[in-house]
């Protein structure tokens, strides 16, 4: 099993894709965290694995917070004495056009979105540090390659991500940390069921028609499913993409290319 030694912290993971991205790890044998800011669906992604045979712990984590990020770390640290990987996965969208955006909106996305990824990379890379080594995957997105209407100010976060993991790979190399991004499409998740209600009532459309629109723009012609991304998140964190850093991978179906 790839990562029968590791530890790994998934930010966001009470559901959707991060949600699977846990559950991919634990059936590789890894420990895994379950983080996120509704302990009650952390506590049911961490009560699933338990009970097939996996190792989780549920933590609750608002990422817009540092204390909140250091008590997660402290009770992960404290449980299981070190972390291998770490997933920045927790994220919104707020879907409208930009002269209709509060600056609250505007702040909520920004800090959870790109700060939280901030403040939870910089306190599990000092933790890395201290180890020797480790890897920070990142959740960005199509729209952190290429900007769209409705989506603006969530491009404008995801942009940030790309920078970021840039960046901090660069700075982390000489520590043994790699630092590499997902850029998923359109994946159906709680997230995409919500956008396309908001969406639908705003263009007049009935609900899951966007979704359906949407899915005829894919080039593999099927929505993403949350697995399709957990697989290539499971890469990045394998031995595999050792010589990978800095990266930002496309997992669009086929609708993104740079
Ligand atoms: N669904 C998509 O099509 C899609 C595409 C590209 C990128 N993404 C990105 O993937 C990630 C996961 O998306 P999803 O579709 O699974 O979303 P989702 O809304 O279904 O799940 C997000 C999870 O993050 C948690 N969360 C929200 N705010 C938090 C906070 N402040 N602190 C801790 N946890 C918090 C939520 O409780 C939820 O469990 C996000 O970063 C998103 O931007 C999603």
């Amino acid at each position: 099993m790839r990562f029968s030694d590791k530890r790994i912290i998934v930010t966001g993971s009470g559901r959707g894709i991060g949600r699977a991205i846990a559950r991919r790890f634990a059936e590789e044998g890894a420990a895994v965290a379950i983080c996120d800011i509704d302990r009650t669906t952390a506590e049911a992604t961490a009560g699933e694995i338990n009970e097939s045979g996996g190792t989780a712990l549920a933590v609750e984590l608002d990422v817009r917070s540092i204390e909140s990020v250091r008590a997660m770390l402290d009770a992960v640290v404290t449980e299981w004495g070190r972390v291998d990987v770490l997933v920045n996965n927790a994220g919104i969208t707020i879907a409208k056009p930009v002269v209709e955006f509060t600056e609250e909106e505007w702040e909520r996305t920004l800090d959870i979105n790109l700060k939280g990824v901030f403040r939870c990379s910089q306190l599990v890379a000092v933790q890395m540090i201290t180890q020797g080594g480790g890897k920070i995957i990142n959740l960005s997105s199509e729209s952190g390659k290429t900007a769209k209407p409705n989506f603006t100010i969530y491009a404008a976060s995801k942009f940030g991500v790309v920078g970021f993991t840039q960046g901090l790979a660069q700075e982390l190399a000489p520590h043994g940390i790699t630092v590499n991004a997902v850029c998923p499409g359109i994946v159906h998740t709680p997230m995409w069921e919500e956008l396309d209600r908001v969406l639908a009532k705003r263009m007049g459309k009935k609900e899951g028609e966007i979704l359906a629109t949407r899915k005829d723009q894919i080039p593999l012609g099927r929505l993403e499913q949350p697995e399709d991304v957990a697989g290539v998140v499971a890469f990045l964190a394998s031995d595999d993409a050792n010589y990978m850093t800095g990266q930002a991978v496309n997992v669009t179906g086929g609708r993104e290319f740079h």
